[in-house]
């Protein structure tokens, strides 16, 4: 797929034909994510993928702030990605001290470069995917067994796409740029 159709056709994809994904699929996607920039290089961004019935309905059930609209879409993939962080390494010095004033900033910056590679990997291989937000961290670390030196980032759905929904509005590059000189 070309790279600005790529873009410009991904959707967030919240209903999957449940068709499987297998474990070569998913570790493509995993290598091509692995490509984004990130901070000095430091590729702080993991991924568990959750393939367990069960434990997609813990997260769906206990884990979403009582928020039904993505305990739907939990309920309805049979893949759950948990993005986590390495902590303390993006936007930080060795000696462990903020590389700038922006302090953690740079560490949800490289996770959120990272998640947007795997959406778009994702989409060229024909998965669905949807990004969560939605959730409590604290649990989902938790139950899924987080090592203390990581970080949840985002929960990311995926499946085979069983919808083509219309695109969600753009503001034009004319709202979005500013102008100097
Ligand atoms: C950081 C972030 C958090 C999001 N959280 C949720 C969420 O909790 N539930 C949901 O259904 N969609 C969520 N989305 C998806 C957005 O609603 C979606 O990207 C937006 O409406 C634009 O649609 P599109 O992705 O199809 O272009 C999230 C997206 C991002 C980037």
């Amino acid at each position: 797929m070309e790279t600005k159709d790529c873009i410009q056709s991904r959707r967030s994809i919240r209903r999957y034909t449940g068709q499987h994904i297998s474990r070569e699929t998913l570790e493509q996607i995993v290598s091509l994510a692995s490509y984004a920039p990130s901070w000095k290089n430091t590729q702080v961004a993991r991924y568990t993928a959750v393939a367990d019935r069960a434990v997609i309905d813990r997260i769906a059930n206990e884990c979403v702030l009582g928020f039904a609209h993505n305990a739907g879409i939990l309920q309805n993939c049979n893949l759950l990605v948990v993005q986590t962080i390495l902590v303390k390494r993006s936007g930080y010095e060795r000696d462990g001290s903020f590389s700038t004033t922006q302090g953690t900033h740079w560490e949800s910056f490289d996770a959120g470069i990272a998640a947007q590679t795997f959406c778009l990997a994702a989409h060229d291989l024909g998965i669905g995917t949807c990004i969560l937000g939605v959730f409590d961290e604290k649990k989902v670390a938790e139950l899924i067994n987080v090592p203390s030196t990581q970080a949840v980032s985002a929960l990311i759905a995926m499946g085979y796409p069983a919808e083509n929904p219309a695109v969600p509005q753009r503001k034009s590059a004319g709202e979005l740029l500013r102008f100097i000189g």
